[in-house]
C-alpha cells in the first residue's frame, strides 16, 4: 500500500498519551508530519512538528483536526476551536464515549465529525482502530481508512453501538491483557523466579501465544485443547480458571461501557467535569 498523505493542513489538538502514540505509528509508517501543528497548552514540543499553545498561531485553518484531548476538557476547547473550523475541515475525535452527536453540537462548523478509537499499540502499527462518523465522500472515507490501518487493523463500525463495542473491547484492551500479564508474572515468582525472569517468560508467553493464533489461523479454544492434554497439568489449571474468567472480563468490559455510557450521558448534558 502507498504511504498515506495526511490532509494540509493537519492539527493535534492535545498530544498525550494517545496522540503521541498516533504520531509515533504515522512517523514509523512514513507519513509526512512536517506539515502538521500540535496544539496544546503546556507547548510541549512533539519531534518534527510545529507545536503552538494557543489556536490564534496554528496558521491556515485545518483540513483535518485529530481531538486528543480528555473528554473533560470539551467544555473548554469546544467554544476555542469551533471558530476556527470551516466546512472543509473534518474533526476526527478520540474523546471516549463522547457521541458524533454532541461533537456536532460543539463543533457546528466542521465540515464532517468522526469518532475513532485507537489502542496503544497504534504506536507500533499493532493497533486497533473502530471509526463511526457523518457519512463521509468515497475520497475521504478510503483516506481516514488509510491513515488508520497504517496503524495496524482498522474497521468502520455500522452503527455508534458498535463503534462503542469495539472500543469497549479494543480501546481499554491492551490494559487488560497487561494486567494478565503482570498476573502470570507474580504467579511465577510465587514459583520461586526472579523477578526478571517470571517477567520475561510471562510476556514471551503472551506474545508467542498471540503470534502463533495469528499464523495459524486457529480458535482460541483450539489454542487452549492443544496445550491441554486430558487429565494433564494444564487441565487442573484451567479447571480452576475457566469458571471465573470469562465471567470475570466480561464483568469488566461491562463496567467500563457504563462509564462510557455516563460520559456519554454527562457530554450531551454539557455537564462533563474533571
Ligand atoms: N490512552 C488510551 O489508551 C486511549 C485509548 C482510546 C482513546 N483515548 C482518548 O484519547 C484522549 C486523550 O487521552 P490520553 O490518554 O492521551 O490523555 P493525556 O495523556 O492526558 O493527554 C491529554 C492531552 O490533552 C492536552 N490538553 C489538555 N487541555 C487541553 C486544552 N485545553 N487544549 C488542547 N489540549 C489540551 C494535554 O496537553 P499538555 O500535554 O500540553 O498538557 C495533553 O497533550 C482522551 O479523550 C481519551 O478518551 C485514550
Amino acid at each position: 500500500m502507498a504511504v498515506p498523505e495526511l490532509p494540509v493542513p493537519t492539527w493535534f489538538v492535545g498530544c498525550g498519551n494517545m496522540g503521541g502514540a498516533i504520531v509515533e505509528g504515522w512517523r514509523t509508517a512514513g507519513i509526512d508530519l512536517s506539515s502538521a501543528v500540535v496544539i496544546r497548552p503546556s507547548g510541549t514540543p512533539v519531534p518534527g512538528m510545529r507545536t503552538v499553545q494557543k489556536f490564534d498561531d496554528a496558521g491556515l485553518a485545518p483540513q483535518l483536526v485529530v481531538l486528543a484531548f480528555k473528554p473533560q476538557k470539551l467544555g473548554e476547547v469546544g467554544p476555542a476551536l469551533n471558530p476556527w473550523l470551516t466546512s472543509q475541515s473534518t474533526v476526527v475525535s478520540l474523546l471516549a464515549g463522547v457521541e458524533v452527536q454532541s461533537l456536532r453540537e460543539r463543533f457546528s462548523n466542521a465540515g464532517k465529525i468522526v469518532r475513532a478509537m485507537p489502542n496503544l499499540p497504534v504506536a507500533i502499527r499493532r493497533g486497533v482502530t473502530a471509526l463511526y462518523g457523518e457519512p463521509l465522500d468515497p475520497d475521504s472515507q478510503r483516506m481516514l481508512g488509510d491513515l488508520f490501518a497504517a496503524l495496524g487493523f482498522a474497521m468502520w463500525a455500522a452503527d455508534e453501538a458498535k463503534f462503542a463495542a469495539i472500543g469497549a473491547v479494543a480501546g481499554a484492551g491492551p490494559a487488560y491483557v497487561a494486567r494478565f500479564i503482570g498476573a502470570l508474572s507474580d504467579a511465577g515468582v510465587e514459583r520461586g523466579l526472579t523477578r526478571e525472569i517470571a517477567g520475561t517468560i510471562a510476556l514471551e508467553t503472551v506474545l508467542g501465544t498471540a503470534w502463533m493464533q495469528a499464523t495459524t489461523g486457529e480458535d482460541a479454544a483450539d489454542v487452549a485443547r492443544r496445550v491441554a492434554s486430558p487429565n494433564g497439568t494444564t487441565e487442573a489449571g484451567l479447571a480452576v480458571l475457566d469458571p471465573e474468567l470469562r465471567d470475570l472480563v466480561i464483568r469488566t468490559i461491562e463496567a467500563a461501557a457504563r462509564r462510557g455510557a455516563a460520559l456519554a450521558a454527562e457530554a450531551k448534558s454539557g455537564s462533563l467535569a474533571e
